[in-house]
């Protein structure tokens, strides 16, 4: 062992090593002259140490007042009881200091592009950070995420390993698994004019694994999807994929919610309640707005197209007779949060729904027993009656209504729903009361309902697409439709059910799967469901459907969004938090500066033009 390397870690030493001599290796934090003596915080992954250089040594303390932030270093030195009064509560290390001996510098580090701190008012512009992602990484709060997400990934596989799981790794460069956005696409050198598509789901491979008898299989799968991005959305995430033989669909959610379970135990030491509740897709729709309803608070969405029917607001009215609904939300205590004005098309809770394409948002209040709003006198006392007995209300009560068709009610009044239940503090995440609590000196402990998991189920098979005038799978191709439904699919595709489930965690989709078609006959009767007769969908898939005639067992599985996970776990609302060098919302690595122009030399090995 050399004389500079470290004999403990930067978050190692404790009242019992006063006295003993260590070496440290670790990058200058902040570095702090007191006249005769220089306080250096050192870090590591590990944790801080409190070094101090005092003038006795005139050539170390020189030395050691010229270390700028983040130099790598390593010191040698003697641990010794902090002063009293200046320990730390906060680092493990607190009660401790090193009175340093020896000094090496290991590696200098220019005048930093921003400061690496931690705190989110504080912190600098993300398009820098990503700039610079190795020095953002040393961020204690990035580390922990980085460790939170192994954490996740060996959960994943110590209980997956127990049950009989095989983790097997499936190709990046295969063909298009259609999984409902645009491929990235890689030219091949051989075949010029040819394709590899990079996979958007490992979903194929995983379907003929079964097909191979492997019966339990996993994978923790980059996927790569060239789509608009989110705050929950990278071009390429990760996913805990999963497929399983001779299971029902109840199989697999069971599995799931104990992995879950397991997963929320191992990162928060609590226990949520399994099994988690299910909500049908047509239920969650019409309750909800959304196919992954944020369930930790209620807020439901109420179906008043009879009462607003017989109304005379023209509005409605007109709705109603090109063939649309009208439905409300009751926000409850709300009449006096939001000004008529604010109500007025343009403001805060109308913006919402308008930027769902709802052509504006409706209002009434109840004040002193009555109902009060511009359209209220379009309403008989009757109606007024009725209204306030559906929709429960109360004094001070706000009503939103959006008339249109029943897509556009559904996601207005899904967003005003989510709007309001934040605005009007309806949950909390964990973190925010977490951080609340420290501000004020509180303890704070993690509770199961932080984490609010349910089911939604009994998806649609098919929707029709109104811009390219066909059906369209609602998850993917693969996906079987409900054995009642499979005699009348081709003349009832609106009304079809599939085995398909998605899990909801806080308003998130954090997972989505099915049970899968395994015989021959009805894949390539859905294929020709979606538009591809027999011959295009044999040279797209013709190996799977050969596949399904081979001995294919019943099989079905689902795929986890392991960055959306890592997101709620950690406590963040953006996944690039959670990803070691993710991309920026424009899709490009602002490191290493990809994607970039290449060199003519390697367009012509490919056989491509640009421009
Ligand atoms: P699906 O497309 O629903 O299913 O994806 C599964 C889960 O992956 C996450 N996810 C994403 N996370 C981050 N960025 C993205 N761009 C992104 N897209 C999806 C979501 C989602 O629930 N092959 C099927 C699974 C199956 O049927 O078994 C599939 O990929 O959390
Ligand atoms: P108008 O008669 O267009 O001035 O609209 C009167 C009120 O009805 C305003 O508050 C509008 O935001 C609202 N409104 C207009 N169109 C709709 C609609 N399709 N659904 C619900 N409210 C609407």
């Amino acid at each position: 062992m050399s004389e500079w390397q470290r004999t403990v870690t930067c978050n190692d030493i404790r009242p019992t090593h006063v006295g003993q001599s260590v070496t440290l290796n670790g990058w200058v934090l902040t570095s702090r002259n007191f006249g005769n003596q220089t306080f250096i915080d050192l870090r590591d992954r590990y944790g801080l140490t409190q070094v101090v250089f005092e003038a006795d040594d005139k050539t170390l303390f020189d030395a050691a007042n010229k270390l700028g932030t983040e130099f790598c270093i390593s010191v040698t030195g003697t641990v010794r009881p902090r002063v009293a009064g200046k320990e730390r509560a906060d680092i493990d290390t607190g009660a401790v200091e090193l009175l340093a001996t020896k000094l090496t510098v290991l590696n200098t580090c220019p005048p930093l592009p921003f400061q690496i701190n931690e705190f989110g008012s504080e912190l600098a512009n993300e398009d820098i950070r990503l700039q610079h992602r190795y020095l953002d990484l040393r961020r204690r709060s990035l580390q922990k995420t980085l460790i939170l997400r192994h954490r996740v990934c060996k959960t994943i596989r110590d209980f997956l390993d127990t049950r009989g799981f095989l983790e097997v790794e499936t190709p990046l460069l295969g063909k298009s698994t259609p999984e409902g956005a645009r491929d990235y696409l890689v030219p091949s050198r051989i075949s010029h004019g040819e394709f590899y598509a990079l996979p958007q789901s490992p979903q194929l491979y995983k379907q003929l694994l079964m097909v191979s008898g492997y019966d339990k299989y996993f994978q923790i799968a980059k996927c790569l999807r060239d789509e608009d991005l989110r705050a929950d959305r990278q071009p390429e995430f990760t996913q805990l994929d999963l497929e399983m033989s001779f299971v029902e669909r109840d199989d697999v959610l069971s599995l799931m919610e104990q992995l879950a379970a397991e997963i929320v135990k191992q990162v928060h030491g609590i226990t949520v309640p399994t099994p988690f509740p299910r909500l049908s897709y047509a239920d969650a729709m019409s309750k909800y707005g959304s196919d992954k309803p944020d369930l930790r608070f209620g807020l439901e969405i109420v179906d008043v197209t009879d009462l607003a029917g017989a109304s005379e607001f023209g509005v409605f009215k007109n709705a109603l007779a090109a063939g649309g609904i009208v439905r409300a939300i009751n926000a409850k205590g709300a009449a006096e949060k939001f000004s008529n004005t604010q109500l007025k098309p343009g403001g805060e809770l109308p913006k919402v729904a308008e930027t769902f394409k709802a052509k504006g948002l409706a209002w009434m209040k109840a004040e002193g027993g009555k109902l009060t709003g511009t359209i209220e006198k379009f309403f008989s006392d009757d109606l007024k009656a009725k209204l306030k007995e559906r929709l429960g209300v109360a004094d001070g009560d706000l009503l939103l209504f959006v008339a249109d068709k029943e897509a556009v009610v559904c996601d207005a009044l899904g967003a005003v729903r989510s709007h309001l239940g934040a605005s009007l503090k309806l949950y909390r995440n964990w973190w925010d009361e977490k951080a609340e609590a420290e501000k004020e000196g509180k303890p704070f402990a993690v509770r199961p309902e932080h984490f609010n998991f349910a089911w939604v189920v009994d998806f649609p098979m098919f929707a029709f697409d109104d811009e390219e005038k066909r059906w369209v799978a609602i998850h993917h191709p693969f996906t079987a439709p409900m054995d009642a439904d499979l005699p009348t699919m081709e003349t009832s595709p609106g009304t079809a059910k599939a085995k398909a489930y998605d899990m909801v965690l806080n308003g998130y989709e954090v997972g989505g799967g099915s049970i899968r078609i395994h015989r021959q006959d009805v894949q390539a009767r859905v294929f020709k469901m979606l538009g591809m007769e027999m011959e295009e969908a044999k040279a797209r898939f013709g190996f799977l459907l050969d596949a399904l005639n081979s001995g294919a067992p019943p099989h079905g599985g689902i795929a986890l969004g392991l960055d959306r996970w890592c997101m709620i776990m950690a406590g963040t609302t953006n996944i690039r938090d959670v990803i070691a060098f993710p991309k920026n919302k424009q899709a490009r690595d602002l490191m290493s500066g990809a994607p970039a122009a290449v060199e003519p030399r390697q367009l012509r090995d490919l056989g491509i033009k640009v421009g």
